[in-house]
């Protein structure tokens, strides 16, 4: 059974609980961890201020930089080993568990590198003074992370927090949290000192909301649903700190009739069926310009039907779905529209050996979807593509910020003019042209509006984030 890891020891749950580990290839349960509660997580925030407090608050950030591009690197060592723990976890294909953990790698030599890096400022003022204005750590920072993409995660949250000089708790989703108890340990073999890093697993409504509601955390960071974002931050607000909130989108891809379609087509399918569609960023509506509206369907139709659903080792292009539950609201959500009468654009395939109580859904493109449908304003979180029809550039705009998420927006155009007008009137965190995604782009401020949450994680950014100003006032005459 793994165990909890605070002060740099692997420690069972004070209450003795645990909670089962299921496969989401088979079904069938493989593993325990430990069930975290609010005595461990107030352990592990000890913990994580006596660091800020002791060795690591004193390390300088050179020494702390060094830190983590060691951490980086042993991460590298240990590619193979981490993906595997990664991809049994989540079932995700090996070939994309593998480029989690790059990722993960890339964002400690991110923020390995830039942890020195932050200069403050000095500001003119009045004669006889001088003011400067220096960043320092929040002190200890709660991450409460979700399991569509458990390493990537934990490198987007930790690296920069750590980079800073914080100390972190970190509650792992219970779907999906071995990638993290292991990464701590290697973390702590890199030179990361006991209680800088702490893990502490358990589910949500015990362990998370201890920790969102702990007295002694700085800051906190969420990655997950709206519903449970809006308790952090109701927690975050009892305890006058920042929260930091990442909440999912509804992301449009829009497609202009003057796009390069052989190019846009194989992005558009990629970013809908990447990771079953899990991705808070899954471009899942297509937006499409009337005039060129049938050809694009007919285009998506031929490449979606390819779309694959198989074993994580056989490279699939979709594994399963997270967990039982999850399995059940996708299947749920794909039955509603069927019953609501969208016409089926396409639909991907099963290989037939797969086990019978995996979480396997069939990938499925609907579509012309009207503009007030379900799926054209919620997010499904699987492998769902909504495609809608849209008349002119404004039309365009209209429909892709016509909902309540805001994160990322794509443009597929020819036109240099059209794709700048359109970069500055998409809503949202992030805008690519005539791409998606940009290959995890661990230097790319990310982010949402609206019910995508707010703050910035990714690239140097998020340094903000994860420290506070102080001016400091000198009158030397
Ligand atoms: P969730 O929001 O419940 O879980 C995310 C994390 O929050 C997990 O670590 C969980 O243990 C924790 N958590 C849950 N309740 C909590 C509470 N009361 N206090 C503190 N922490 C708590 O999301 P869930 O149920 O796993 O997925 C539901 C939906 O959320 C998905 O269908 C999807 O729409 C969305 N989601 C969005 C993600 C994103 O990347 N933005 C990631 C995961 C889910
Ligand atoms: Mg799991």
């Amino acid at each position: 059974m793994s165990k909890l890891f605070i002060d740099g020891e692997n420690v069972p749950a004070t209450g003795g609980g645990t909670i089962p580990v299921y496969s989401p290839v088979t079904g069938e349960a493989y593993a325990e961890i430990a069930r975290g509660q609010s005595q461990d997580v107030d352990a592990a925030v000890r913990a994580a201020r006596a660091a800020v407090n002791g060795d690591w608050g004193k390390k300088t950030a050179t020494e702390r930089g060094r830190v983590l591009v060691q951490i980086g690197s042993k991460v590298l060592e240990n590619i193979d080993e981490l993906a595997e723990i990664e991809a049994r976890d989540t079932g995700k294909p090996i070939a994309l568990a593998r480029k989690d953990i790059e990722a993960l790698a890339r964002y400690f030599e991110f923020y390995g590198g830039a942890a020195d890096k932050v200069h403050g400022e000095v500001i003119p003022y009045l004669a006889g003074y001088t003011v400067s204005v220096v960043r320092e750590p929040c002190g200890v920072v709660g991450h409460i992370i979700p399991w569509n993409y458990p390493a990537q995660m934990l490198g987007r949250t930790i690296a920069p927090a750590l980079a800073m000089g914080n100390a972190s708790v970190v509650k792992p989703a219970e779907d999906a949290c071995m990638t993290s108890l292991r990464f701590a340990e290697i973390a702590n073999e890199a030179g990361l000192p006991a209680g800088a890093l702490n893990i502490v697993t358990g589910y949500g409504k015990e362990a998370g909301a201890a920790l969102a509601e702990h007295p002694d955390i700085n800051l906190i960071t969420f990655t997950g649903s709206p519903g449970v974002g809006v308790a952090i931050q109701t927690a975050a607000a009892a305890n006058h700190v920042k929260c930091v909130l990442e909440l999912g989108g509804k992301c449009p891809q829009v497609v202009f009739e003057d796009a390069d379609l052989d190019k846009a087509i194989p992005v558009i399918v990629g970013a809908i069926i990447q990771n079953a569609g899990q991705t808070c960023s899954a471009g899942s509506r297509v937006l499409v310009q009337r005039t060129v509206f049938d050809q694009v369907v007919a285009r998506l139709a031929a490449r979606f039907s390819e779309v694959r659903v198989g074993l994580p080792e056989t490279s699939p292009d979709c594994g399963p779905i997270i967990t039982k539950a999850q399995f059940g609201r996708v299947n749920q959500f794909i039955a509603e529209c069927k019953q609501s009468g969208l016409p089926v654009i396409a639909e991907g395939f099963m290989d037939s050996d797969l086990p019978e109580d995996g979480y396997y859904v069939k990938p499925v493109v609907f579509g012309p979807v009207p503009r007030n449908h379900k799926l054209a304003l919620e997010e499904v979180f699987g492998p769902v593509l909504a495609v809608l029809p849209f008349d002119d550039e404004d039309d365009a705009v209209a429909l892709a910020n016509g909902t309540d998420y805001g994160l990322v927006a794509s443009i597929w155009s020819e036109n240099g003019g059209r794709q700048q007008r359109l970069a500055k009137r998409l809503e949202g965190g992030q805008v690519f042209i005539n791409c998606y995604g940009a290959g995890g782009g661990v230097e790319l401020p990310f982010g949402g509006i609206r019910k995508s949450g707010h703050g910035r994680e990714k690239g140097l950014l998020a340094l903000d984030e994860f420290s506070i100003t102080k001016t400091v006032v000198s009158h030397h005459g």
